[in-house]
Protein backbone atom coordinates (compact mmCIF):
# COMPACT_ATOMS: atom_id res chain seq x y z
CA UNK A 1 0.00 0.00 0.00
CA UNK A 2 2.60 2.86 1.06
CA UNK A 3 4.60 1.63 -2.25
CA UNK A 4 1.62 2.20 -3.80
CA UNK A 5 1.17 5.65 -2.29
CA UNK A 6 4.91 6.43 -3.64
CA UNK A 7 4.11 5.39 -6.90
CA UNK A 8 1.32 7.43 -7.37
CA UNK A 9 2.97 10.71 -5.93
CA UNK A 10 5.80 9.59 -8.27
CA UNK A 11 3.48 9.14 -11.74
CA UNK A 12 2.14 12.68 -10.36
CA UNK A 13 5.15 15.10 -10.39
CA UNK A 14 6.54 13.45 -14.21
CA UNK A 15 3.12 13.96 -15.17
CA UNK A 16 3.39 17.68 -13.96
CA UNK A 17 4.56 20.14 -17.19
CA UNK A 18 5.00 23.11 -17.75
CA UNK A 19 1.93 24.60 -18.65
CA UNK A 20 0.65 25.41 -22.62
CA UNK A 21 -3.15 26.53 -21.63
CA UNK A 22 -3.21 26.88 -17.86
CA UNK A 23 -3.98 31.08 -18.12
CA UNK A 24 -5.81 30.99 -14.46
CA UNK A 25 -5.66 28.77 -10.54
CA UNK A 26 -7.95 26.18 -10.69
CA UNK A 27 -8.83 22.58 -12.01
CA UNK A 28 -10.21 22.26 -15.28
CA UNK A 29 -12.12 19.68 -17.23
CA UNK A 30 -10.17 18.20 -20.04
CA UNK A 31 -12.14 19.48 -23.39
CA UNK A 32 -12.23 16.71 -25.87
CA UNK A 33 -12.42 13.92 -23.50
CA UNK A 34 -15.71 11.88 -23.95
CA UNK A 35 -15.06 10.15 -20.39
CA UNK A 36 -15.30 13.24 -18.63
CA UNK A 37 -12.66 11.66 -16.26
CA UNK A 38 -9.98 13.88 -17.76
CA UNK A 39 -9.00 17.47 -15.96
CA UNK A 40 -5.78 19.24 -14.99
CA UNK A 41 -5.26 21.92 -12.32
CA UNK A 42 -3.02 24.85 -12.94
CA UNK A 43 -0.94 26.29 -9.99
CA UNK A 44 1.45 29.01 -9.75
CA UNK A 45 4.93 29.02 -8.74
CA UNK A 46 7.16 31.62 -7.73
CA UNK A 47 4.73 34.04 -8.71
CA UNK A 48 5.30 33.57 -12.12
CA UNK A 49 5.33 30.31 -13.58
CA UNK A 50 2.28 28.19 -13.95
CA UNK A 51 2.04 24.40 -13.41
CA UNK A 52 -0.24 22.34 -14.77
CA UNK A 53 -1.07 18.87 -13.66
CA UNK A 54 -3.25 16.36 -15.67
CA UNK A 55 -4.75 14.35 -13.67
CA UNK A 56 -7.73 11.70 -13.54
CA UNK A 57 -10.75 10.78 -12.00
CA UNK A 58 -11.61 7.72 -9.96
CA UNK A 59 -13.07 4.77 -11.37
CA UNK A 60 -16.60 5.48 -12.10
CA UNK A 61 -16.26 9.40 -11.45
CA UNK A 62 -16.38 12.38 -13.83
CA UNK A 63 -15.08 15.80 -13.50
CA UNK A 64 -17.43 18.03 -12.67
CA UNK A 65 -16.90 21.75 -14.98
CA UNK A 66 -19.15 23.44 -12.41
CA UNK A 67 -17.89 22.48 -8.90
CA UNK A 68 -14.13 21.93 -10.55
CA UNK A 69 -14.82 18.38 -8.21
CA UNK A 70 -14.68 14.74 -8.95
CA UNK A 71 -17.86 13.50 -8.13
CA UNK A 72 -20.22 10.28 -9.20
CA UNK A 73 -23.14 12.36 -10.09
CA UNK A 74 -22.44 15.19 -12.87
CA UNK A 75 -23.17 15.02 -16.28
CA UNK A 76 -20.40 14.91 -19.04
CA UNK A 77 -21.21 18.23 -21.32
CA UNK A 78 -18.44 17.44 -23.89
CA UNK A 79 -20.35 16.81 -26.95
CA UNK A 80 -23.75 19.50 -25.16
CA UNK A 81 -21.85 22.40 -28.35
CA UNK A 82 -21.91 19.33 -31.41
CA UNK A 83 -24.42 20.03 -33.91
CA UNK A 84 -25.80 23.10 -31.97
CA UNK A 85 -26.32 26.57 -33.98
CA UNK A 86 -22.79 28.80 -33.83
CA UNK A 87 -22.32 30.45 -29.67
CA UNK A 88 -25.92 28.80 -28.25
CA UNK A 89 -26.38 28.78 -24.59
CA UNK A 90 -27.47 26.11 -22.65
CA UNK A 91 -29.06 25.71 -19.52
CA UNK A 92 -26.03 23.97 -16.86
CA UNK A 93 -27.56 20.73 -15.98
CA UNK A 94 -24.53 20.73 -13.31
CA UNK A 95 -25.76 23.62 -11.83
CA UNK A 96 -26.17 23.09 -8.02
CA UNK A 97 -29.52 24.75 -7.87
CA UNK A 98 -31.52 23.40 -11.47
CA UNK A 99 -34.23 26.25 -10.40
CA UNK A 100 -32.10 29.10 -10.11
CA UNK A 101 -29.18 28.45 -12.19
CA UNK A 102 -25.92 30.42 -11.79
CA UNK A 103 -23.67 28.89 -14.47
CA UNK A 104 -24.90 28.70 -18.17
CA UNK A 105 -23.09 26.44 -20.96
CA UNK A 106 -21.78 28.80 -23.54
CA UNK A 107 -20.56 27.24 -26.65
CA UNK A 108 -17.82 28.95 -28.58
CA UNK A 109 -15.51 27.97 -31.47
CA UNK A 110 -16.94 28.55 -35.42
CA UNK A 111 -15.99 24.94 -36.85
CA UNK A 112 -15.45 22.76 -33.30
CA UNK A 113 -17.68 24.06 -30.78
CA UNK A 114 -16.83 23.41 -27.35
CA UNK A 115 -18.60 24.60 -24.24
CA UNK A 116 -17.78 26.30 -21.43
CA UNK A 117 -19.31 27.14 -18.01
CA UNK A 118 -19.64 30.92 -17.46
CA UNK A 119 -21.14 32.79 -14.62
CA UNK A 120 -24.93 34.21 -15.14
CA UNK A 121 -24.56 38.26 -15.26
CA UNK A 122 -25.13 39.45 -11.95
CA UNK A 123 -27.80 41.55 -12.02
CA UNK A 124 -29.69 38.79 -12.23
CA UNK A 125 -28.69 36.04 -10.36
CA UNK A 126 -29.95 33.16 -11.85
CA UNK A 127 -30.09 32.17 -16.09
C1 LIG B 1 -33.00 27.42 -5.42
O1 LIG B 1 -33.40 28.67 -5.88
C2 LIG B 1 -34.73 29.02 -5.54
C3 LIG B 1 -35.08 30.34 -6.24
O2 LIG B 1 -34.17 31.34 -5.92
C4 LIG B 1 -34.83 29.10 -4.03
O3 LIG B 1 -36.15 29.42 -3.66
C5 LIG B 1 -34.44 27.76 -3.42
O4 LIG B 1 -34.41 27.87 -2.03
C6 LIG B 1 -33.06 27.35 -3.92
N1 LIG B 1 -32.78 25.98 -3.49
C7 LIG B 1 -31.66 25.66 -2.88
C8 LIG B 1 -31.51 24.22 -2.54
O5 LIG B 1 -30.79 26.47 -2.60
Amino acid sequence: MKFLLVLLAYLAIIRMSLATNCVAVGSFRQSKDPTCQKYFTCNVILDIYFIKTDLSCGTFMKFNPTTQQCDYTSVCIDSFCDNQPPLQKLPDPNALNQTCRHTYIQCKGITNQYPTIEQCPLASGCC
